[in-house]
């Protein structure tokens, strides 16, 4: 075969097994968040008064350093030395991952780098829930359990994984009420659409969603 039709063949073939997701990543940046302030904020008892659900945001953006607190606290990594995290997981499995969703695209929070890895050069923010506040939501988490990485039987790996997001949004609740910002976790969400718009694997599987923000004036 001709090396022209070779790269030609090569290059179809390709284009076949990615499929449609030619702006997955494309051109959207990895953000290396800024080191989050693991210390201060209001005392618990205050915090657990101040926890509660509201869905009327601002449109206003977080400063990067609210986003990096916001995400350690969630889900960020307190004991360096074995790796373990602000929320339990089953057998320590730490299968939720936090997908961000912003108007300047979809990202994937690693909580060893601290840093959000560029998934997706869309805004994907109305794609994640059925109510119309969650595209003026500044950020919207996505709980995403890989059930690849879990070791039970499938019915444990659904219990096991609402649990752990459970524990995940509560974090998320309790930095909210001591920041003064709004938020509300969801269920409403139309999964199949959510997880193709992500281009999740099939043993990725959407357990909530959590609008976060500043209140609307
Ligand atoms: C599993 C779960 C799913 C929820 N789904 C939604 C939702 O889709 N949309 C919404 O606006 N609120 C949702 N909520 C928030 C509840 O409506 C809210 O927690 C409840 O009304 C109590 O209010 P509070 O959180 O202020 O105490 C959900 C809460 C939980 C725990």
């Amino acid at each position: 075969m001709k090396p022209l039709l070779v790269l030609t063949a090569f290059l179809a073939l390709s284009a076949l097994l990615i499929g449609p997701t030619s702006t997955f990543g494309q051109g959207l940046k990895p953000i290396q968040l800024v080191q989050p302030q693991t210390e201060g904020g209001r005392p618990l008892m205050q915090v657990l008064q101040a926890r509660s659900s509201s869905r009327s945001f601002s449109t206003e953006e977080l400063p990067s350093q609210v986003l990096s607190n916001l995400l350690w606290a969630a889900f960020g990594i307190n004991r360096p030395a074995s790796g373990k995290r602000t929320a339990p997981s089953a057998r320590n499995r730490q299968e939720i991952d936090i997908y961000v969703a912003t108007a300047g695209g979809l990202y994937l929070y690693d909580a060893k780098a601290h840093s959000l890895e560029a998934i997706l050069a869309e805004d994907v923010r109305a794609a994640t829930g059925r109510q119309s506040f969650v595209r003026e939501a500044p950020v919207n988490l996505i709980y995403v359990a890989d059930f690849s990485r879990m070791g039970a039987a499938d019915d444990e790996k659904v219990l096991y994984s609402a649990a752990a997001t459970g524990f995940i949004s509560q974090n998320v609740y309790l930095y909210c009420a001591s920041e003064g910002l709004t938020t509300v976790v969801r269920g409403s969400i139309d999964r199949p659409a959510l997880a193709k718009a992500m281009n999740l694997r099939p043993e990725q599987r959407i357990t909530l969603a959590q609008s976060v923000g500043y209140p609307k004036k």
